[in-house]
């Protein structure tokens, strides 16, 4: 009776650690995908990406000095504070936050067409305000007109 006792705890300890282990296993599984959903989540934060339908919006405006300068004062007025003088995302404003405001002569932003950087100006996200009720849809297309001459320099 005793011997049979002595099995059948042994029995019971195999079991145990059976469960132990595919329950520690099951966790690491789970940990791992919540990880990676935690991953894909930062890498939307950090890429910002605009619909598709953005790409489509045209410039309506002509790039002429005209354009380039109106852009270049709204520029000095609304921007630089925190994209920097000079647009390389080195504004005094911007230091102190998360997500770095963007440098226009990096090709992340060049790459992108005029409908997503316009579409994006007047969303915002995060620090980056939104400019839909501050500026006219024409003033927000002299500030992409102006970013793509700040992105022509070094
Ligand atoms: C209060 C600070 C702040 C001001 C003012 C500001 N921005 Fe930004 N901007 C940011 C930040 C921060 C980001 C990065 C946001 C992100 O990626 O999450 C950004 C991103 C952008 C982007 C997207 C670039 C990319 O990486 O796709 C554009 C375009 C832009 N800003 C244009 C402007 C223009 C034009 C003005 C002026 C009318 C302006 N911003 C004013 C902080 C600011």
């Amino acid at each position: 009776m005793k011997k049979y006792n002595f099995y059948t705890l042994l029995l019971f300890c195999a079991v145990g650690v059976i469960i132990l282990s595919s329950s520690i296993n099951y966790q690491s599984l789970t940990y791992k995908k919540a990880d990676s959903k935690f991953l894909q989540d930062t890498i939307k934060q950090v890429a910002w990406l605009a619909p598709a339908s953005a790409d489509s919006l045209k410039n309506p405006l002509t790039i002429s000095q005209e354009s380039i300068s109106k852009g270049e004062e709204l520029y000095n007025m609304y921007c630089f504070s925190c994209h920097g003088d000079t647009g390389y995302g080195d504004g005094p404003a911007g230091g102190s936050m998360g997500i770095r405001p963007a440098n226009f002569h990096d090709q992340k932003v060049i790459k992108q067409k005029d409908g997503t950087l316009f579409w994006k100006l007047t969303n915002g996200k995060g620090n980056m305000p939104p400019f839909k009720e501050a500026l006219t849809e024409e003033q927000r297309w002299q500030l992409i007109v102006f970013l793509r001459e700040l992105g022509k320099t070094e």
